[in-house]
C-alpha cells in the first residue's frame, strides 16, 4: 500500500518523502518539474536510502495519473503539486485555477475511479484573509482572500469539503500552513525559489551567500515591538512530520477537517534577520522600505487542533531554522542548478 505525493520534488513535498520514509510508509512520487528540479529526485533517494518510485506526471494528465494508480495500489495522497507564486498569479489567473483548480479535480476523479479515499490537501493560511484576527483558528470564517493564487487554495478545499459531503468514506485533511522556511539538517535538500526570491527567509539566505547586496525590509512602521511585521514560521521539516500525522489520521477516520500547520509563536522580520547573523555569524545588511502591497501587521496560529486531532506540534526554533536554512545555501549556493 502506498502514499502518493503529488509535487513530491518540491521543496515541502521533497521533505515529506523523507519523513514518510523514516515512519515506514512505501512512497510514490510524482512531479512536472514546473516548479522543481529532477536532481531532487537522487537526494531524497540518498537521504531515504533507497531510490525513490518516481513518475513525470502532470495532475491534469488523468491517464498519466490512471498509470500511477494501476501500478501502485494508493491509499492515501498528499497533494502539493501547484502553482503557488501570489503575484504571477494576478497575472496568470487562469492558468492558475486550470493548474491549481482543474487539475485537483482530475485527481479526485482519478482517485475515485480507483477507488482511493483519502486525500492530505496543501492549504494555505491566506485563506484567513485580512479581516480575521490573529491567533488564528480553523472555526474562522474565511476572509476575503487577496489573490488568484489563495481563491485555488480555498476553491480546492471547499472541492474536498463537497467530495466528503457525497462520499461518506471519504477523508479529506486541509493543512493551512502558516510560513515554512528552514531545510533538512543534511543540507542536501532544501528550498530553491525561481528568480529573486519573494519571501523573507530565502531572500536572506542569498543576501548572506552574496547573490543578492542587502534585504529590503517592506516597512517599519506596524504596530509591533519594532515596526516590522509579525509571521508565524515553521520549519520545513515539523511541517512535513505534521503531514505524516495527518495520513495516518486519515487512514482511520473520514469526513473533511481544517487542520493549522503553524508554531502559535510570531517573530518579527528583524526578529529574524537578528536571528540568523547570531546564528550563522554572518551580517545580513537591509534597508527599510515602504511597506509591501497586500502585507498585514501580524499573521499567527493557533496551533490547538493539531495538537489535540493529530498528536503533532512543531518542535524546531527560530535558531535551527536559520541554522538549517545557511547550510542548505551554504552548499547549494545555485540550488539543484549545476553550478
Ligand atoms: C514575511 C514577512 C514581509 C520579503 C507568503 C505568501 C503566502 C504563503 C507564505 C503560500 C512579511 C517581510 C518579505 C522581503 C520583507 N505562501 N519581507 N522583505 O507574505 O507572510 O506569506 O508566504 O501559501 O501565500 O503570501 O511571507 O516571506 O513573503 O513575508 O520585509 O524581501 O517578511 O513584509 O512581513 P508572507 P513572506
Amino acid at each position: 500500500m502506498a502514499i502518493l505525493i503529488t509535487g513530491g520534488c518540491g521543496y515541502i513535498g521533497s521533505h515529506t518523502c523523507i519523513e514518510l520514509c523514516k515512519a515506514g510508509y512505501e512512497v510514490v512520487a510524482l512531479d512536472n518539474f514546473h516548479n522543481a528540479k529532477p536532481k531532487v529526485i537522487e537526494r531524497i533517494s540518498a537521504l531515504s536510502g533507497k531510490p525513490l518510485t518516481f513518475y513525470t506526471c502532470d495532475i491534469r494528465d488523468a491517464r498519466g495519473l490512471s498509470a500511477i494508480f494501476e501500478a501502485h495500489t494508493v491509499e492515501a495522497v498528499i497533494h502539493f503539486a501547484g502553482w503557488k507564486a501570489v503575484g504571477e498569479s494576478t497575472v496568470l489567473p487562469l492558468e492558475y485555477y486550470e493548474n491549481n483548480v482543474s487539475g485537483t479535480v482530475t485527481l479526485l476523479k482519478v482517485m475515485r475511479k480507483f477507488g482511493c479515499k483519502r486525500i492530505v490537501f496543501s492549504s494555505s493560511a491566506t485563506v484567513y484573509g485580512e479581516e480575521n484576527p490573529s491567533p488564528l483558528t480553523e472555526d474562522m470564517p474565511v476572509g476575503k482572500v487577496a489573490n488568484p493564487y489563495a481563491r485555488t487554495k480555498l476553491f480546492n478545499e471547499h472541492v474536498i469539503e463537497d467530495v466528503c459531503a457525497a462520499d461518506p468514506d471519504f477523508c479529506g485533511m486541509l493543512l493551512r500552513y502558516f510560513n515554512p522556511i528552514g531545510a533538512h539538517e543534511s543540507g542536501t535538500i532544501g528550498e530553491d525559489p525561481n528568480g529573486i526570491p519573494n519571501n523573507l527567509m530565502p531572500y536572506i539566505a542569498q543576501v548572506a551567500v552574496g547573490k543578492l547586496p542587502y534585504l529590503q525590509v517592506f516597512g517599519n512602521d506596524y504596530p509591533t515591538h519594532d515596526g516590522t511585521g509579525i509571521r508565524d514560521y515553521i520549519h520545513v521539516v515539523d511541517l512535513a512530520r505534521g503531514h505524516v500525522a495527518a495520513v495516518a489520521y486519515a487512514l482511520s477516520h473520514t469526513g473533511a477537517q481544517v487542520v493549522n500547520l503553524g508554531t502559535g509563536v510570531g517573530y518579527s522580520v528583524l526578529d529574524v534577520v537578528t536571528a540568523f547573523e547570531r546564528v550563522n555569524q554572518i551580517p545580513i545588511p537591509y534597508k527599510i522600505v515602504p511597506r509591501r502591497e497586500g502585507d498585514v501587521t501580524i499573521y499567527l496560529a493557533d496551533p490547538t487542533k493539531a495538537k489535540e486531532l493529530l498528536g503533532w506540534q512543531a518542535e524546531h526554533s527560530l535558531e535551527d531554522m536559520c541554522r538549517d536554512t545557511w547550510r542548505w545555501q551554504q552548499r547549494n549556493p545555485n540550488g539543484y542548478d549545476d553550478e
